[in-house]
């Protein structure tokens, strides 16, 4: 279903499909996606990498020539056997015909998002990119040195897998005018409603009651294994909870902050903040560091919220040669400057032959 799905966007989009293959951070999710519950964190990308390699072999059940095309513009095959697939596997036990011709990307670029151990192993094996959130420079290049090193086990070399940072900018006249408006767009982001959500997290029990323009509750969060938000991503990120409303209790006193000035500064800021030079040199210094191979950009408006960087930001990644300037080719493998599963792989010295590498 989900290869039909992907198989068809490739064809509709003339290539320019990806899919960003999540595990869920939250059993909430997982448990409406999968019959049977939510699994636990390694089994999750088991079943993921299964998952995935049994679509590829369905994406691949096309491969070759067989489908020729009629003067009418139809097409008819050639080999019988086009299409035809048998996947015995612990999680998926399918056989059957793939019904979709091989489509201009071969796959869909394969996007992976966790961060886990497990995660990362899973898009050094089988992703084409990370979706990543680490967009400081010091844990961009952390980041980006743990993944890239996890290539060779599996044949890959540096270049087989992009890391693509979440990152959203405000763009001003001036650096100052920028951050103002930062600031602004960041108390539209957290309603009061928000903020107390947020706070939900940490203290894991229900304050609905507070007012987020007072001060912080002064009970203490539930501590148990039954987490209000269903989820265990938020209860890794604040694995302490006791001292994390410690922490936070102590900077919203010394700073004079109501619960929704805390949840504004301590979550998440806008990643580039400045003019537009500014901001095309940051972005250049986290490229040419070693932090990202580029960015997701995640405008806070929507649409038209991109608009400003491409007509501000990109002519002066340009004008330094460090952007391109037109189009290569046509489908998005090809400006990400991946390769194309049905083409011979460019010859890269640093390449390291799987068996080779398995054996070291
Ligand atoms: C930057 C980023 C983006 C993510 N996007 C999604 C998403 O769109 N949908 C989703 O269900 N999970 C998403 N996830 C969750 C991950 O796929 C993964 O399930 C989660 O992070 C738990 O795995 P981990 O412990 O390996 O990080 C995202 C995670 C990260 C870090």
């Amino acid at each position: 279903m989900r290869s039909r799905q992907f198989a068809s966007l490739d064809h509709l989009s003339g290539g320019r499909s990806a899919w960003n293959v999540v595990t869920s951070w939250d059993a909430f999710t997982g448990e409406n996606f999968r019959r049977g519950g939510f699994l636990p964190q390694d089994e999750r990308y088991s079943r993921a990498k299964e998952f995935l390699d049994t679509a590829h072999e369905l994406f691949d059940s096309w491969r070759g020539d067989e489908v020729l095309a009629d003067t009418a513009g139809g097409v008819f095959l050639r080999d019988a056997k086009a299409g035809a697939f048998v996947h015995r596997g612990p999680h998926f036990d399918i056989h059957g015909r793939f019904d979709v011709p091989r489509s201009p990307q071969g796959r869909p670029v394969i996007f992976q998002a966790g961060d886990s151990d497990e995660g990362r192993e899973f898009a050094a094996a089988s992703a084409d990119a990370i979706f990543s959130r680490h967009a400081t420079l010091v844990e961009g290049r952390a980041f980006y040195a743990d993944v890239k090193a996890r290539l060779a086990a599996y044949g890959r070399r540096p270049d087989h897998l992009l890391v693509l940072p979440a990152a959203t900018f405000v763009l001003g006249d001036t650096d100052a005018e920028a951050e103002e408006q930062a600031r602004e767009v960041r108390r539209q982001q957290v309603s009061g409603a928000t903020a107390l959500k947020h706070l939900e997290f940490v203290w894991n029990r229900d304050l609905s009651g507070y007012d987020p323009d007072g001060p912080l509750p002064d009970i203490d969060p539930v501590v148990a294994e039954e987490h209000i938000s269903r989820g265990r991503a938020q209860v890794r990120m604040y694995r302490d909870p006791l001292a994390t409303a410690r922490e936070w209790r102590e900077l919203a006193e010394a700073n004079q902050w109501s619960i929704r000035d805390l949840v504004i500064h301590t979550g998440n800021r806008q990643t580039f903040v400045g003019s537009p030079r500014t901001v095309a040199r940051t972005i250049d210094h986290f490229v040419q560091s070693d932090a990202s191979d580029g960015f997701i950009l995640v405008p806070h408006l929507t649409p038209g919220g991109l608009d400003p960087f491409a007509d501000r930001v990109v002519p002066l990644l340009q004008e330094w040669g460090v952007y391109r300037t037109e189009y290569e080719g046509t489908t998005l493998r090809h400006h990400l400057g991946l390769d194309h599963p049905d083409e011979p792989s460019s010859a890269d010295p640093r390449a390291v032959p799987a068996g080779e590498a398995a054996a070291r």
